[in-house]
């Protein structure tokens, strides 16, 4: 594994299971410490169990064996000053911050017009509110130490495509899309680069279970949206986590305001 990372330091949300522990793992692999939070916390509108406090003190686990260092904390992305709270003590523990990934997220399914108001509500407070806190506490850091840096959203490709049967996810995923292009213009000047990664499908904990009949009893008119075009249901964690580490690292210096697909020729479709 190379240390592209020696000396660096991640801010990761959602950082208990799934693409964000991946994530965080793999920046401890390639020699940075990690500022992990998550809000371990059940929310009202998603229908898959929930991230626990046990799974964070996995990911501790996980990148100290990978022989890294982590602070990691219950935070709730929606709380800003918690949230900032937690970075500006990590920064102070481990010097300074060069990456930013913006993981945390939530996703629930139903038709447009039934979605509901707790479903709509609890999604943008989570999926973009909480994006948005994220690099609103992290930016002024990258700019203050005065060297660059890399922010990353995890959008999806439901942030380039319409997706039936989640409008709610598809225009939280799109909000962030263009947050981080208005981000990456602001931001240039300072060389810190802002960019998107698109998963289509990801093997995760996060299984939307109520998509499953939506999908039969639209099998052929909007189930084919869903299909990729390389023969596989879903990427593998470490396929995102290469693809961000890549997307942080030098090797990609000159991009900024990009949307990067990890979506298995999805979008090409
Ligand atoms: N799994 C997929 O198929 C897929 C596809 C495209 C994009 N995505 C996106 O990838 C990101 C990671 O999802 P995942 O697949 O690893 O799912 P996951 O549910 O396993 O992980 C998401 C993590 O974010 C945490 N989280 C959610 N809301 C939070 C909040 N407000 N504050 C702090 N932590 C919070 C959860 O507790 C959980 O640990 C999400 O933004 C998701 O929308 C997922």
């Amino acid at each position: 594994m190379r240390r592209r990372y020696e000396g660096k330091v991640a801010f990761i949300t959602g950082a208990a299971r799934g693409q964000g522990r991946a994530e965080a793992v793999r920046f401890a692999e390639e020699g940075a410490a990690i500022i992990a939070v998550d809000a371990c916390a059940e929310f009202a509108s998603t229908t898959y169990p929930s991230a626990t406090t046990e799974d964070l003190t996995e990911t501790v686990r996980l990148v100290e064996a990978a022989g890294g260092e982590i602070v990691a904390s219950k935070v709730d992305t929606r709380d800003f000053e918690a949230l900032s709270a937690t970075l500006a003590a990590g920064i102070e523990q481990f010097g300074r911050l060069d990456v930013v990934v913006a993981n945390a997220g939530i996703c629930s399914a139903a038709l447009s017009w039934q979605i509901t108001g707790e479903q709509w509500h609890e999604m943008i407070d989570v999926n973009i509110t909480g994006a948005f806190h994220t690099a609103k506490a992290a930016v002024p850091f990258l700019i203050e130490q005065g060297e660059g840096g890399a922010v990353v959203f995890t959008s999806s490709v439901a942030g380039l495509k319409g997706y039936p049967f989640m409008a709610h996810y598809v225009a939280s995923k799109h909000a962030i899309t263009g947050l981080a292009k208005s981000m990456a213009n602001e931001l240039g000047a300072h060389s810190i680069r802002v960019n998107t990664v698109h998963p289509a499908g990801v093997a995760t904990d996060m299984r939307i279970t109520e998509l499953g009949p939506l999908l039969e009893e639209y099998a052929t008119t909007l189930a084919p949206i869903f299909m990729n075009t390389l023969p596989i249901d879903a990427a593998d964690v470490s396929d995102i986590a290469s693809v961000i580490a890549w997307l942080c690292s030098d090797e990609a210096a000159k991009i900024t305001g990009a949307q990067i697909p990890v979506d298995l020729g999805n979008l090409n479709r």
